[in-house]
């Protein structure tokens, strides 16, 4: 009779033991397969980290470089810059990783608009930027790309090899998380090639900010950079409808609050062991405000 009660109690025990097991295997098998699906989502962008192993003194500064590519279609400055560059900003010690904003769609080639969301994709994670062109390779180890209290020009007229106007802010630029968003990143009207640093120049003067430049460089317009020249490579300079009005005046509408894009997938690579992250870019034209950014003859109804 107990012999019977006890065997009857451990099989209770035994199933409530087993129920138990089986509700634990059904929480952890649920509990993963909605972490693989969330891992999935493609608002989680686990690559968007700094690259560079950072020393410990590095960790002590706090400061993390994200260094902004804008791209198309010149994969062997690309092949020459990532590795040169990941080189150059560890000797510095600057904690950094580089983006190459690749513009995916048909329109015209949009410089701003890139940086502009190549910030927005970052700027949680960084607290400043390069606006960098791919073209352009310091020399001089003297040229710092430490976090700019105020915007520093890197690529400054008695220095770049081609640019010498006093107003020329292009080529390469570093500025911080707060300052850029200041002055609500770069005009997106500039479809096609050129101009837009220039009306960054006015908002950031406007903004009274002190744009500084590399002082005691003793190299000049020759041996400061290498400028790298792909063969043959046109510049769109094209100008239809009312570009060339509209992209001479100040922009005081659009920026970083208004840039319309999707992102189509991010990639990471590394060349000759330097990483890089490319972010695949699909801009949208407001074809009513800027009909320009597609000046091709059937689209335009001109030459
Ligand atoms: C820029 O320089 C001017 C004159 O030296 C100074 O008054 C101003 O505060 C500076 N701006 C910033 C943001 O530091
Ligand atoms: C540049 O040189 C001048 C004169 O030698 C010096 O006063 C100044 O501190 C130097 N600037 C930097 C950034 O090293
Ligand atoms: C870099 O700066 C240091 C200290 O001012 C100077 O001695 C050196 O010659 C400079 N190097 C170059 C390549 O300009
Ligand atoms: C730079 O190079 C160009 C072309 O080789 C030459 O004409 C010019 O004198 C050089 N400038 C300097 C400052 O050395
Ligand atoms: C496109 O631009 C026009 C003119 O600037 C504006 O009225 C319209 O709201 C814009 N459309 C969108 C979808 O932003």
């Amino acid at each position: 009779m107990v012999r019977a009660k006890n065997a009857r109690f451990s099989f209770t025990c035994f199933l409530a033991v087993l129920i138990a097991v089986m509700f634990v295997i059904t929480v952890v098998l649920s509990f993963k397969l909605l972490t693989i699906d969330q891992c999935n989502c493609p608002s989680l962008v686990p690559e968007l980290r700094p690259s560079s192993k950072p020393s410990l003194k590095l960790i002590s500064t706090k400061h993390r470089l994200a260094v902004l590519v804008p791209y198309r279609e010149r994969f062997e400055e690309l092949l020459e810059f990532v590795p040169y560059m990941h080189r150059f900003l560890n000797n510095q010690q600057v904690y950094h990783n580089i983006f190459i904003l690749n513009q995916v769609d048909t329109y015209r080639f949009n410089r701003a608009s890139l940086i502009n969301i190549g910030f927005l994709q970052v700027k949680s994670d960084f607290d400043y930027v390069a606006m960098h062109d791919v073209d352009l390779l310091p020399l001089n180890e003297n040229l710092s790309y430490a976090y700019p209290k105020q915007p520093v020009h890197l690529a400054a007229p008695e220095l770049h090899p081609k640019y010498h106007y006093s107003k020329f802010i292009g080529g390469i630029l570093l500025i911080n998380r707060e300052h850029f968003q200041l002055v609500n990143g770069l005009s997106n009207r500039y479809w096609g090639w050129g101009l837009e640093d220039d009306e960054f120049y006015v908002r950031l003067k406007d903004a009274q900010l002190n744009v500084t430049r590399p002082e005691n460089i003793t190299t000049g317009v020759n041996n400061t950079f290498r400028h790298v020249h792909g063969k043959d490579r046109k510049r769109d300079t094209t100008k239809c409808y009312n570009q060339r009005e509209v992209t001479r005046k100040r922009d005081r509408q659009t920026g970083l609050h208004d840039v319309r894009y999707n992102v189509l997938g991010y990639k990471s690579l590394e060349i000759d062991g330097a990483p890089a992250t490319v972010i695949n870019i699909q801009l949208i034209c407001n074809h009513t405000a800027t009909p320009w950014c597609d000046c091709s003859p059937q689209k335009s109804g001109k030459v």
